[in-house]
Parts: structure tokens; C-alpha cells; sequence
């Protein structure tokens, strides 16, 4: 089968197309084979792994140990374990699967795999599950967030116009979102009651406050968002910060008393993924697509990622026939986003 692979860590150029063996499919899985699958900033930072070294203990001081590239995936169920009873062959499935830029990948069926949402083409599909789960997790801890004061810094990129979604239609806080000029219409499409453009406004410097603040990029800090916490409120971010800072300051802040910072720590979970398609089901939560690109284009695909000015997630076509099993009636929830 044809999948993205790269053999040492680099720039986005390391990466290639090539024909490795079809995965093998153990009794609790199921064989998909994949028709779109998306380039996560968390892709793109593992190609290099220059911003985080130290993660290199785990992924490999000195080359990848994990060849194989892409998290997120949505096509059709080809093949099935015998231990298999929820997924039958024909099904339409979306989820996350570490080397998902491939044309099969094999998940266990108690992962973060569910039943493709059915107003959802497959490429819009492959654009859900990542920032879904990961601003879910993160933000969960803060519950009960139902009519807080809750701000989302980084509102356009993957993460961010999930939480935006999930703040205004899941958990139902009163939500600011901060993003670039370009984007502020579409976060309040998406359900933010305040946009605030970050290059025309500073929320730290304009008196308000609030009980949560998410840094859905991890480029602001906890330092600079204190005094726009209420009292008790809490700064989530989702990134490690500069040097690792964060964990520290989380936990300094966490026996201080008074306004804290928090790490988000996202996780993929199958019962969040099919929470997730019910939103989506119901018209709560829609994929945010930037650009498309081939399988073939990931270098490009991977290039644009790292500038980090995506707006949402960007689709990788793997398989080019995709047939669509199922009416396309995607064009209530389609958001396209001009490249
Ligand atoms: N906690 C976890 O478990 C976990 C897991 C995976 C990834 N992450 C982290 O999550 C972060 C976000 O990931 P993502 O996929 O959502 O990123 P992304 O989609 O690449 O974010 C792009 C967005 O970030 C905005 N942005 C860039 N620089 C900014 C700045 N200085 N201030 C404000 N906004 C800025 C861009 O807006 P403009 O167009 O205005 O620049 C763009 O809308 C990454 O740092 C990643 O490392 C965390």
C-alpha cells in the first residue's frame, strides 16, 4: 500500500510516499481503508522534533523510531477481526490512528474509531476527530463551564474552532474567541457570542474578566493572562510553553490558591469520539477545512502546517475515488475556508 513514511527527522522534505506492506489485521481490529486523513500541527512538529528534543527519548534519540506519519483518518471498513462486533465490512468509519496518511490502516475497535457522521463527506470527516478530542479533554476539567465567562486564545487553528464549537454548543459558556483579522467572522459563525481581532485588540489591557481562559495555540502565558482572570479562574494552555515552563507554573499556581494555570493533556477516547458525531449529527459541530491537498503533496500539505496560520485542519486526499457510500448532504455543515 502506498503511506507517507519519513526515515529521520527533518523538514517537511524527509517525508516521501512509498509502498510498504499492508498492516496485518489482529483478531479486535478492523482494516479501513482510508480515504482522507489530515496533517496535524502535531504531525508536523514529530517530523521535526526541533521544538521539543527532549520528546526524542520517546520517539527516538536520533532517528524516528515510529516511521509512519498522520493521526486522524475517515473511510470504509474492508476487513474485520473475528473478536469484532460493532463494525461489519462496508462501514464508514472516522477516527484517530497513529500513520493515518495511508491507504489502510488497522484499528481496535476499542479506540478511538466510530461510525462516520453521515452528513459528513469523507474528507470533512478525516477533519474532525484530532481537534474534537483534544479540546474536549483539555477543557473538561473546568466543568462546570454552562454560562461562564470563558475566553479561547488561538480561536481559528485546529484546536481553537473545536473548543469554540464545543464552549458555545457543548458545554454552553459564555465564550470570547481571539483570533486574526481573516478569521473573526468564522468564530462567530461558529458560535462565539464575542470575536475579539488580536491585532486591534488586547484582552489583557481591556478590564474584562473572566473564569477560563484557553490558549488553544500556547502563545500567551499564564504571567500575561492573570489579571484577566476572575478570582479562582483558571488559564489552560495547550501547549508545554517555553523551556517546559508550564508544568512548573501549574504547579506553583496549584498550591498557591487564587488563579491558576492548568497543562491541557488531550487524550482520544472512543466514548468522546461518538459524544463528537453526535454534535455533528445534530448540527452542533461542523469541520473547519483550511486546504486539501493529495497524498502526494504532503511536503506542501506539511509546509503550509508549520507556518501555524491555519485556519483549522488540512485534508490530505488519499484515496482519489472515494465513493460516496452514502447522500452527501455535507453542504449545511461545509465550511470552506478560501486558501
Ligand atoms: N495539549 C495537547 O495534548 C496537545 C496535543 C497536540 C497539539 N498540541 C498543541 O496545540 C497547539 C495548537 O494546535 P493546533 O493544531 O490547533 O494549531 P494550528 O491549527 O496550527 O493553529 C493555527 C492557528 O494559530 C494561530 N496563531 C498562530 N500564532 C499565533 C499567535 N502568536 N497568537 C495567537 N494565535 C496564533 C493562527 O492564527 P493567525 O492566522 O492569526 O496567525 C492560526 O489560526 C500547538 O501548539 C500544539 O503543539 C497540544
Amino acid at each position: 500500500m502506498r503511506a507517507v513514511v519519513h526515515d529521520r527527522y527533518g523538514p517537511p522534505e524527509v517525508l516521501r510516499v512509498a509502498e510498504i506492506e499492508r498492516p496485518e489485521l489482529k483478531e479486535d481490529e478492523v482494516l479501513v481503508r482510508v480515504h482522507a486523513s489530515t496533517v496535524t500541527r502535531g504531525d508536523a512538529m514529530g517530523v521535526r522534533h526541533v521544538e521539543y528534543k527532549l520528546i526524542r527519548v520517546f520517539t527516538g534519540i536520533r532517528r524516528p523510531r515510529r516511521t509512519s506519519a498522520g493521526t486522524e483518518f475517515a473511510g470504509r471498513v474492508e476487513d474485520v477481526g473475528p473478536a469484532v462486533s460493532e463494525f461489519r465490512v462496508g462501514d464508514d468509519v472516522f477516527g484517530i490512528k497513529v500513520g493515518s496518511n495511508a491507504e489502510y490502516v488497522t484499528v481496535r475497535e476499542s479506540s478511538a474509531i466510530a461510525p462516520k457522521p453521515t452528513g459528513l463527506t469523507f474528507e470533512e470527516a478525516a477533519a474532525v476527530p484530532d481537534g474534537s478530542l483534544l479540546a474536549l479533554t483539555c477543557l473538561r476539567p473546568a466543568r462546570p463551564l454552562q454560562g461562564k465567562r470563558v475566553l479561547v486564545y488561538g480561536a481559528a487553528g485546529s484546536i481553537g474552532t473545536a473548543a469554540v464549537q464545543l464552549l458555545a454548543h457543548h458545554f454552553e459558556a459564555e465564550l470570547t474567541a481571539v483570533c486574526d483579522t481573516k478569521d473573526v467572522e468564522l468564530v462567530r459563525s461558529l458560535g462565539a457570542r464575542h470575536a475579539l481581532d488580536r491585532f486591534r485588540e488586547d484582552f489583557t489591557q481591556n478590564g474584562e474578566t473572566y473564569d477560563v481562559i484557553f490558549d488553544a495555540v500556547g502563545k500567551h502565558s499564564f504571567r500575561r493572562c492573570r489579571r484577566s482572570l476572575k478570582p479562582g479562574g483558571v488559564y489552560i494552555t495547550a501547549d508545554l510553553g517555553f523551556m517546559y515552563h508550564v508544568p512548573l507554573v501549574a504547579l506553583v499556581t496549584r498550591f498557591a490558591g487564587g488563579r491558576r494555570a492548568r497543562l491541557g493533556i488531550g487524550r482520544y477516547r472512543k466514548e468522546d469520539l461518538l459524544l463528537i458525531k453526535e454534535l455533528v449529527d445534530a448540527g452542533k459541530y461542523r469541520p473547519v477545512i483550511d486546504r486539501r491537498y493529495a497524498l502526494d503533496e504532503v511536503v506542501e500539505a506539511t509546509r503550509y502546517v508549520e507556518t501555524g496560520r491555519k485556519t483549522g485542519n488540512v485534508v490530505l486526499r488519499v484515496s482519489e475515488a472515494a465513493p460516496a457510500s452514502k447522500p452527501d448532504c455535507a453542504a449545511k455543515h461545509r465550511q470552506e475556508v478560501p486558501a
